[in-house]
């Protein structure tokens, strides 16, 4: 049936952890403070995976795969930021009353989310052919927005936790991957190559 096709199925399997937890929470089997975990880390790794591909790409040279990934980075952002709507639809219903959320809003583990989730908004409301084409070479620099996002995504999983193990396990190895195209830029290592 041509509703099965490739696209559908990409954003079946992207919104299968969301069904997961929102059945969870219908059923009254976790209560929303439990899906803050789920919902941050899959919109954290969502965003990671985005921005991996192009330093991928010029690190291990073009691959089927990347190409594969390469094509529908805009679906992986766009997802990213709907779990963080998720993750935030779970921290309003946690906390029940906005004097609460305003209260603790500068606090650092949640000012980073807050600020993380508003830049990641705009590309990702502009993500689509449309404002692709508006927008021209505006599109891009928008796009770059994600990389601040980033940072402010992982000072967010360090402080409000007060733990730096799982920020880093997950964002290392971007930092790896982008110092190593950093790297391959750099003339000499051209030469040596
Ligand atoms: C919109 C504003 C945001 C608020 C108010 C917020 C709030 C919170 C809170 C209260 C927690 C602690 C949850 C717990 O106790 O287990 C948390 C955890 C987390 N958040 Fe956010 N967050 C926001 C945005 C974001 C965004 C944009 C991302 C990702 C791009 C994100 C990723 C995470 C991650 C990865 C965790 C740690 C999950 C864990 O290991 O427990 N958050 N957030």
């Amino acid at each position: 049936m041509a509703i099965f096709n490739h696209r559908f199925s990409l954003w079946a399997l992207l919104a299968l952890p969301a069904i997961a937890m929102l059945s969870g929470y219908g059923r009254g089997s976790v209560e929303a403070m439990d899906l803050l975990h789920p919902s941050g880390e899959m919109s954290a790794r969502l965003m990671i995976i985005a921005i991996a591909i192009s330093p991928l790409i010029s690190v291990l040279g073009p691959r089927k795969w990347l190409q594969w990934m390469a094509a529908r980075r805009r679906a992986l952002g766009v997802a990213a930021f709907a779990y963080a709507v998720l993750h935030l639809v779970f921290y309003i219903i946690d906390m029940g009353n906005v004097a609460d959320m305003v209260a603790e809003a500068l606090a650092p583990g949640i000012w980073t989310g807050w600020a993380a989730f508003i830049l990641m908004m705009v590309p990702a409301i502009l993500s689509n052919d449309r404002s692709m084409r508006a927008l021209k070479a505006q599109w891009k620099r928008l796009q770059r927005l994600v990389y601040p996002a980033a940072v402010l995504t992982l000072l967010h999983w360090i402080w409000v936790h007060n733990n730096l193990g799982p920020a880093l396990v997950h964002f290392i190895p971007l930092a790896l991957i982008v110092a190593l195209r950093a790297f391959k830029s750099f003339p000499h290592a051209k030469q040596g190559a």
